[in-house]
């Protein structure tokens, strides 16, 4: 039905699925970005027939075979699923994944402007414990104020430990207690 107004448009990656969760929309560069399997994905809003830039960030070979090992489920949770995007200053994404049940994350360049028509990621990597949960299929939920992060997710690998946790940031890192019902509980 939406097809048939022509507002809309099918949207894959490669023919894969792009199994995707979070939008970002950065009304000063109007791009949106998409979190997706592996891939980050930038698309203009004045055009969304554009090509999209995008940026390949797997995870690593040996986190993939761990997670196989351990007996998740190979298609849809042993990638990169990306789960975190947020603008952390003019020129810079903080972004987050699954990492194959080792969440990581990085800054991604998305430049001054959008005509420099830049997206590269930052090839370090540092560890998303605390900033993104282990599981893709359940949910993270996150906002960055003044450079600081604050997410809401499990933060183990087993998805027992529910929290709000503050991260990125020059003060102490802090969550919420651990045992208390009052705060977050069960979040799915
Ligand atoms: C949108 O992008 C497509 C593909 O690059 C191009 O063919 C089309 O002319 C563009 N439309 C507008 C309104 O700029
Ligand atoms: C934004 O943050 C990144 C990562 O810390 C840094 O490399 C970059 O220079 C910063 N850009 C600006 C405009 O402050």
């Amino acid at each position: 039905e939406l097809q048939e107004t022509k507002t809309s448009e099918y949207f894959s990656l490669f023919h894969h699925p792009l199994d995707y969760r979070i939008l970002l929309m950065d009304e000063d560069q109007d791009r949106i970005y998409v979190g997706s399997k592996d891939h980050i994905l930038s698309l203009n809003i004045n055009n969304i027939s554009q090509e999209p830039l995008s940026v390949f960030w797997p995870a690593s070979t040996i986190k993939v075979e761990e997670c196989k090992m351990a007996g998740k489920d190979p298609t849809h949770g042993c990638g990169n699923f990306v789960r975190v995007i947020q603008a952390f200053n003019r020129t810079h994404l903080y972004v987050c994944g699954s990492g194959a049940f080792s969440p990581v994350c990085t800054y991604l360049n998305r430049g001054r402007r959008s005509e420099d028509q830049v997206f590269t990621i930052d090839s370090k990597c540092e560890s998303g414990k605390g900033r993104c949960s282990f599981n893709p299929n359940v949910n993270t939920v996150s906002v960055m104020i003044n450079e600081e992060l604050f997410s809401g997710m499990y933060i183990d690998f087993m998805g027992t430990d529910a929290a709000i946790f503050r991260s990125l940031t020059k003060r102490n890192a802090v969550r919420t207690d651990q045992h208390n019902s009052k705060w977050l509980s069960e979040p799915l």
